[in-house]
């Protein structure tokens, strides 16, 4: 029997960890084992056990109850807590998600262990090291042993800082294998959205009628923790439905929330809440999120996970920051950069409103993107 251990900690990850935790259990039901670590970063049920529950990821058998706190101090506990598993636990390899501190944490406790890393969305570079998350991949792939990335242009990025395409039969960290494989956010959509589509009533419940409302995510610190951009996004959202009648759903997570109150002008903020046009909601489900985005007529988002899934499901972006790792949106076109941007914002709809035929070609693979995963971490390390 293969003893993997997984990682995981946010939102973003419990959604990726499904589609592996699915394979698994498909592919190899009594010839591996995955042990799943959940580490605590994200912790209310609204972020973090809806998600299990829905999406029937195995139940954690640790939480190591991190919680909130800052950068260093909540990546040494799980740094602290992982590495106690992994020596008791002694897995084949440790398999981690994304970009967060809980991936981080759980490249360090390993690789120091000498316990393979095995790194699922490897590759990808905003090239702004002000973001957390870009430190965090960065450091992660080049402890890993085996990286599998999404997108040819992660492919790339790793060639480019000397990961070699030659996938030698014997690998270490120090002589690590890539592969592009697709996304495995693009299999967790393909494999929901039908059902998403016939079980949520969210906008039945909303009174939202007609489906011509745009969806808004914003969480990231670049432009939560900054008052003037957080409120340049709100005026310009205040604007989409004022001056353009747009209705917009905007299910706000707590660190958005809770900067709002502190950070935002009242007037602003009132307006904001009492706009009729401007539905703000607490964090959404999986298939919750999944329903919207698939029903919504436009998104607009700081996610790097919503702004693929709008792509997945054949939706015009408008992504609130200056740079992507998702390149290949802005260059089909259906993704416009705007930045915190007012002027930005209004214009990138503008034009998204107004463009013609919309394409959202098959380049995040076909669905099977977890399946090729697993195989090959079962081949290499079983
Ligand atoms: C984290 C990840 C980010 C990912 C995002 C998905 C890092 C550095 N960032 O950002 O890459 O895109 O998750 O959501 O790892 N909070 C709650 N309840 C919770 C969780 C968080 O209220 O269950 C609040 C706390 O005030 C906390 C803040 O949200 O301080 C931010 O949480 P944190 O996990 O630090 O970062 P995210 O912004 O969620």
């Amino acid at each position: 029997m293969t003893k993997f251990v997984t990682v995981i900690g946010t939102r973003p990850q419990f959604v990726k960890a499904a589609a592996i935790s699915r394979a698994f259990f498909k592919l190899y039901p009594d010839q591996a084992t995955e042990i799943i670590i959940h580490t605590g970063q994200h912790y209310d049920p609204n972020m973090s056990q809806v998600f299990f529950d829905e999406m029937k990821i195995p139940k954690p058998d640790y939480n190591l109850s991190v919680g909130s706190k800052s950068h260093g101090e909540q990546t040494a506990e799980m740094i602290s807590g992982i590495e106690k598993i992994l020596l008791k636990e002694q897995p084949q390899g440790v398999i981690l998600y994304g970009d967060t501190n809980s991936t981080l944490a759980g490249a360090i406790a390993a690789s120091k262990l000498h316990f393979p890393v095995i790194h699922v969305e490897a590759g990808l570079r905003s090239f702004n090291k002000n973001m957390p998350e870009e430190i965090n991949r960065i450091l992660c792939d080049h402890v890993s042993t085996l990286l599998f990335s999404p997108t040819s242009t992660g492919v790339e990025n790793l060639i480019r800082e000397g990961f070699s395409r030659d996938n030698q039969p014997l690998y270490t960290s120090n002589n690590p294998k890539i592969w592009h494989c697709g996304d495995v956010m693009y299999d967790n959509t393909l494999f929901f959205s039908e059902y998403a589509r016939n079980k949520v009533n969210l906008l039945e419940k909303l009174g939202i009628q007609d489906r011509n409302f745009i969806l808004v995510t914003v969480h990231r610190p670049s432009n939560t923790d900054k008052p003037e951009y957080l409120t340049a996004i709100f005026k310009a959202l205040l604007r989409l439905a004022f001056d353009h009648r747009q209705e917009i759903l905007f299910p706000m997570h707590p660190r958005t929330s809770k900067l709002m109150e502190q950070n935002v002008a009242p007037e602003v903020r009132e307006a904001l809440k009492s706009e009729p046009g401007i539905y703000i909601i607490p964090p959404v489900s999986f298939l919750e999120i999944t329903h919207l985005e698939d029903a919504c007529q436009m998104v607009i988002t700081d996610s790097g996970g919503v702004q693929k899934e709008a792509f997945f499901l054949k939706k015009p972006c408008i992504v609130l920051r200056k740079e992507t790792e998702w390149v290949e949106l802005v260059e089909n076109g259906t993704c416009l950069l705007s930045g915190p941007d007012e002027m930005q914002i209004i214009a990138a709809w503008e034009k998204l409103s107004t463009d013609g035929d919309h394409s959202y070609p098959e380049i995040f693979g076909t669905g099977n993107a977890a399946e090729f995963i697993v195989r090959k971490m079962v081949e290499e390390l079983g």
